[in-house]
């Protein structure tokens, strides 16, 4: 069995932890993290904040203090709020410490010795007035796509595009608002191209395989359209200086320092057990799997590049597994700090205190693992209160409850081997065949990373406990036979202890407290090896309730503040003037797919009791079909027909309102008004849009 070193991104120590972050990457973690270790197997889970890069120095600027004072904040703020929130790191460590620097800076050398850096000369903006080169974001201008005046040297955040500094019209400095002047500049360069080429990223490329589609399609995609020279080095004061001679005023690049950071503090937590070698069997050792939990944006930093370094550095083992999660969103929208779009988890913590396992069963359950999904304060109440306390905090409470009031809280007999009550006793046989069935489907879900699917089917395990009750009915059995009521309330707490163990890794103080009223803290492995773990005569503990109902007062509140907050903060609001950011790239062929044909609607009535469909008669050349679309608040049926439209005819059919709707019609919209996508002029029914 192959120890398992589990790292989470470092996040950056410019601003803290939203949900954003926590669904993406240190919630699964921790998760995959507490499974391994109930299972017995050796796991080091570490992390820690990333200090440097221009993340750092923007944030400085806006809060009008230093770097160090920043980064000093928000560790302390970050590394509190984890701890609150019970992520099990082994160690979690900082980019700013010694040891990352030393460790970082002999990296580099190793790599620079054996002559594999390109120095490479480019012309790169500089600032006179501030007197130094302007890193990517410290460069605004007018984007070349849409015209946007505030857009950054790497990327426009109107319309998404991925930008130069040098694509930018009228560039200018964001610390002096002069237009910078371009200056020779010589970094070193890691190359890619040549690297991409060798055997041995060959080899690892076979891993990538079985990587998740986001994580394997990112990776193919970047190799496909031609990796370049990426510098790893930078014109900037901030930072690990780079060292070797004729490097001053230069510091290493952020992203070749932050991975170094799994590194760095995993010899940190070694050197403070005093074992200052240790690191080695974790990073230099096949028998060691390295397994990075990243977001989405990440992907390319976790594939490629780190694993190009490691390869290149020659002592150290890749990546097994990079299991990345795409975005989560708040309330239908973006997450986003500079609006203050964010449940923050600080302020979570502190207005939900001793409910971490509420916040960790609703993010769990809309994991983004195969693409963006959505966080809303409705959707956390019903989880909380239809799932949590309805069928968790349910079940064990009446489990606990009854054996306090028939047997003053102890363990009842378990059926022995009398055959009077056959009946019962096969009935609680098949609850237990069908917990252990659903227990082996739970592990292999976590086994492969499916935890939103591992986290549904273990609440089964409740629903299976409810229904057991619900049809032995002890409440009524236990006038007439007592016996059978042991036998059935004995089962029911070697199942509660089961959802304790198995649920762990999801809700872990939740799972504790389950225990701690069976008396059998700590019991974890035993209870998730072999069924029958309660033991006839046990004192049990006092029952106490799970959880609690979150009533709509309190979820009102939080609403009502994401809106006061961001209403308060300055910056635009996504609905009016931000575009939605690019969609990830597709195919040729994946456009191919799709038939659109001009139409003429013929027809368009209401549909009843919708507010939003429209039925429509649409003569798309080819037949006169029926198509419902959501257009009915933005047109009156009448003004409508005889227009020509766009229509995706060979799109599945689907019922809306019991009306089949055969295809789509397009639609633009601008500014929250809605338009039909039609030909400049009147075309013949039929014809081909590509
Ligand atoms: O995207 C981020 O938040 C980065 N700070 C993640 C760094 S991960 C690692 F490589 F250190
Ligand atoms: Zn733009």
């Amino acid at each position: 069995m192959k120890r398992n070193l589990i790292t989470a991104a470092l996040p950056y120590a410019n601003g803290p932890l939203h949900i954003g972050h926590i669904a993406g990457c240190y919630l699964p973690a921790d998760i995959y993290s507490r499974f391994l270790r109930n299972k017995g197997e050796e796991v080091l889970f570490v992390c820690g904040t990333d200090e440097h890069g221009v993340a750092i120095t923007m944030r400085a600027k806006k809060e009008g203090i230093t770097p160090q004072q920043v980064v000093d904040k928000y560790y302390n703020q970050i590394s509190e709020s984890f701890k609150t929130f019970g992520i099990s790191f082994d160690h979690f460590s900082r980019t700013s410490r010694e040891i990352h620097h030393k460790t970082a800076q002999e990296f580099f050398k190793k790599l620079y010795d054996k002559g594999l850096f390109q120095e490479i000369e480019t012309d790169q903006y500089y600032d006179e007035e501030a007197q130094q080169f302007l890193a990517d974001r410290y460069i605004l201008g007018t984007c070349p796509v849409c015209s946007n005046e505030n857009a950054y040297g790497d990327q426009c955040e109107k319309c998404g595009s991925a930008l130069s500094p040098t694509d930018l019209k009228n560039p200018r400095s964001a610390l002096s608002g002069a237009a910078p002047v371009l200056r020779k500049a010589t970094n070193w360069f890691l190359p890619m191209d040549k690297i991409a080429e060798t055997p041995e990223f060959a080899e690892y490329s076979k891993r990538v395989e079985n990587w998740r589609g986001t994580v394997k399609g990112q990776f193919k995609s970047w190799l496909k359209e031609g990796l370049q020279p990426r510098a790893m080095t930078r014109d900037l004061d901030w930072g690990i200086p780079v060292p070797v001679d004729g490097a001053d005023g230069k510091v290493l690049y952020v992203w070749f320092d932050a991975p170094i950071g799994y590194i760095s503090a995993t010899k940190e937590y070694f050197e403070e057990q005093g074992n200052p070698e240790g690191w080695k069997r974790w990073w230099q050792d096949d028998e060691s799997q390295l397994i990075h939990f990243i977001g989405k944006d990440n992907i390319v930093f976790h594939t490629i590049i780190f694993p190009m370094m490691l390869m290149e550095h020659g002592d150290y083992i890749l990546p097994a597994e990079v299991p990345a999660n795409e975005f989560l969103n708040l309330e239908g929208q973006k997450l986003s700090t500079s609006r203050n779009w964010a449940v923050w988890l600080h302020e979570y913590l502190s207005a939900f205190p001793g409910r971490n396992d509420e916040m960790r069963y609703t993010l769990t359950s809309i994991a983004p693992e195969t693409k963006d999904s959505d966080f809303t304060w409705k959707d956390y109440q019903l989880k909380v209160n239809s799932e949590l306390v309805a069928v968790l905090g349910n079940f064990v409470n009446r489990a606990m409850v009854l054996c306090k009031k028939y047997f003053d809280g102890k363990v009842p007999a378990n059926f022995g081997a009398n055959t009077e009550h056959e009946a019962y006793r096969k009935r609680a046989q098949e609850m237990i065949d069908s917990s252990e069935r659903i227990s082996q489907y739970v592990n292999e879900l976590l086994a492969s990373y499916k935890f939103r699917d591992a986290q549904s089917e273990w609440l089964n395990l409740a629903r299976e406990g409810n229904r057991f009750l619900a049809e032995t009915e002890p409440w009524k059995l236990w006038k007439t036979d007592p016996k059978a009521v042991e036998g059935i309330l004995h089962e029911t707490l070697n199942l509660c202890a089961r959802i304790a163990a198995i649920g762990e890794p999801f809700v872990p103080e939740t799972s504790q407290r389950i225990l701690q009223q069976l008396n059998l803290a700590g019991k974890h492995a035993d209870i998730a090896a072999n069924w029958n773990q309660v033991e006839e005569g046990a004192n049990l503990g006092e029952p106490f309730l799970l959880f609690t109902q979150i009533e709509d007062a309190v979820i009102q509140e939080q609403i009502d503040k994401l809106a006061a907050e961001s209403a308060a903060s300055n910056a635009p609001k996504q609905e009016e003037n931000m575009l939605a950011p690019q969609k990830d790239t597709i195919q040729y062929d994946d456009f191919m797919k799709m038939d659109i044909r001009v139409g003429t609607i013929l027809e368009a009535i209401k549909v009843p009791k919708a507010d939003k469909l429209l039925q429509l008669t649409v003569d798309t050349g080819i037949d006169v079909r029926t198509i419902v679309s959501g257009i009915a608040e933005h047109f009156a049926p009448e003004d409508i027909v005889g227009q020509q439209v766009s229509v995706l005819v060979n799109l599945a059919p689907r019922k809306l309102r019991g009306i089949e709707s055969q295809g789509m019609i397009l639609m633009a919209e601008s500014e929250g008004k809605l338009m039909f996508v039609q030909p400049g002029e009147k075309a013949v029914n039929g014809s081909g849009v590509s």
